[in-house]
């Protein structure tokens, strides 16, 4: 009986600290006063919110400015071009302005910490946060700022390549899904104390994960005979999952469809030293990409299916039909190809479905 009492009492003393130190700012004056930290680096926000640190150092945010592929002679030929710096090195986005039109500033310190944690939550004297917290722990004294749950602070940034435009046209944006139901999916965090509450993935799992790029792309195979006898393969790719053009971004990245008819023999058609040599494997195969303004494609694009862009609309299909003689092949392989860039072979990127048919 004493234990249960002095339990309680813990209890109680427990909960009073836990209410002075997460008090809501909003009925203290404290909420004003600032925050407590250092707000110059996201290695202040470490010892706090490891978690959280530890899915952004994985994510390609924290990566922005020391990933090969940005530095690489072509591109921004390690930023000495200097319009590449503001987003991926930026300055607080809050204090300037959000939304599509707004111009990201370069930051002059810390940058190879990419778009690191204040520039997403930097609001001046305190981090701004989903919800207002005060008291001793809460040192970064969060303030609400709703700017932070839309779309608007993605887009200075993201719609450079469109994609905020993108989503504003789909099903998802009228379903009310936006950016952060996709890349920043809610999971439950533990506080320091052992507490536990809601928090969102800082993790923005994209283009780099097999497991986002296969739930959004649904392949579906249809083996037709034609009125004269021949074989038909019907091959078509969805966009089910992805709340924009897939794949997403302007020019980086493609997405090959490649279709390979086999024969009984198990010689490929057509056989791999009969290929042209730009044509690693396949019978035949369709690109979805936007490509860069001065590149040939466009318009062979442009002739070929009436659009310079093929990337998938949310929601759309896009189909490749395959004609063949029943009796000179028996079996097709189908392989979708993703690449972070359009020069990248097919082996070496990321398979993101594969299927054999019998025919
Ligand atoms: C001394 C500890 C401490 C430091 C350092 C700290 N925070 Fe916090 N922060 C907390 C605590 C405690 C909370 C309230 C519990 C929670 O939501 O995680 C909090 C809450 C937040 C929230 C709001 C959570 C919500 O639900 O809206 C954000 C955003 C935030 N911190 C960002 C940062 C950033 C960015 C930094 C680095 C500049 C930082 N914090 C540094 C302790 C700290
Ligand atoms: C300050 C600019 C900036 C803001 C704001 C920003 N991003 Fe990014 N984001 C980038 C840059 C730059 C990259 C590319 C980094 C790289 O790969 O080098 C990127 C990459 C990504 C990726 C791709 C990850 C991958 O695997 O390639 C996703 C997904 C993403 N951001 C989502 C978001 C969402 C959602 C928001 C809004 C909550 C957001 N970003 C806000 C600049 C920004
Ligand atoms: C308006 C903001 C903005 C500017 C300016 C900018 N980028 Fe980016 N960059 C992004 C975002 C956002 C991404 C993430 C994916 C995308 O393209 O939507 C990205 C991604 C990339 C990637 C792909 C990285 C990967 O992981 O595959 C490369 C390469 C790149 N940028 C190069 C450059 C170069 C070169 C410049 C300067 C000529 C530049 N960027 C300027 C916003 C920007
Ligand atoms: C690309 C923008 C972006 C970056 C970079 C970023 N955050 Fe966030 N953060 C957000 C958004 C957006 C939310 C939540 C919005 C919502 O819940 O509506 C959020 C939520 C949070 C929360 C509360 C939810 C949770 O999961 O506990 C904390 C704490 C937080 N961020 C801390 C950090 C820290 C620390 C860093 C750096 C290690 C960081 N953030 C980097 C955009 C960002
Ligand atoms: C319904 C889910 C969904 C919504 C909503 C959504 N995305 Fe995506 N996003 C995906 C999927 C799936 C992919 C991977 C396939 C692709 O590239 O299209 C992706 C890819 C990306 C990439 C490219 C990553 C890379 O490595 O090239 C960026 C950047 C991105 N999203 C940003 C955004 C932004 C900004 C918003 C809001 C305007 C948004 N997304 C809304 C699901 C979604």
């Amino acid at each position: 009986m004493k234990a249960l009492r002095v339990l309680l009492a813990l209890g109680i003393i427990a909960a009073c600290v836990a209410a002075f130190l997460y008090s809501d700012g909003s009925s203290t004056s404290t909420a004003s006063a600032g925050a407590l930290i250092d707000l110059t680096t996201s290695e202040s926000c470490r010892d706090c919110h490891s978690e959280v640190y530890d899915e952004w150092k994985s994510s390609y945010h924290a990566q922005s400015f020391l990933d090969p592929l940005v530095r690489a002679k072509e591109q921004s030929n390690n930023f000495r071009k200097v319009q590449c710096i503001p987003c991926h090195a930026p300055a607080p986005i809050l204090e300037r302005a959000t939304g599509k039109g707004a111009r990201v500033v370069e930051r002059f310190t810390f940058r190879e910490q990419g778009v690191d944690c204040l520039a997403c939550h930097k609001f001046h004297d305190h981090v701004a946060g989903t919800q207002s917290v005060s008291g001793a722990l809460a040192a970064c004294r969060p303030i609400a700022d709703e700017r932070l749950s839309r779309a608007e602070l993605c887009a200075p940034c993201h719609n450079q390549h469109d994609t905020v435009n993108e989503w504003e046209a789909s099903s998802f944006h009228d379903a009310g899904v936006g950016c952060l139901d996709c890349h920043m999916p809610t999971i439950t965090r533990t506080l320091p104390d052992g507490r536990t509450k809601q928090g969102r993935s800082h993790k923005f799992l994209g283009g780099h994960d097999l497991g986002t790029l296969q739930g959004a792309l649904d392949l579906k195979v249809e083996n037709l005979t034609t009125d004269s006898g021949e074989g038909l393969l019907k091959v078509s790719v969805t966009n089910s999952g992805a709340g924009h053009n897939y794949p997403a971004d302007a020019r980086h990245r493609a997405l090959d469809l490649v279709v390979t008819l086999i024969q009984p023999d198990g010689v490929e058609v057509p056989a791999r030293d009969e290929r042209p040599p730009d044509r690693q494997r396949g019978t035949a195969r369709r690109r979805f990409r936007n490509p860069y303004r001065q590149e040939a494609s466009r318009l062979t694009n442009l002739e070929t299916w009436g659009r310079e862009n093929t990337q998938i609309p949310s929601g759309g299909t896009e189909t490749l039909e395959v004609p063949y003689q029943p009796e000179q092949v028996v079996r097709a392989r189908i392989e979708v190809f993703y690449k972070l860039t359009p020069y990248m072979e097919d082996l070496d990127s990321t398979l993101v479905h594969e299927r054999v048919v019998e025919l």
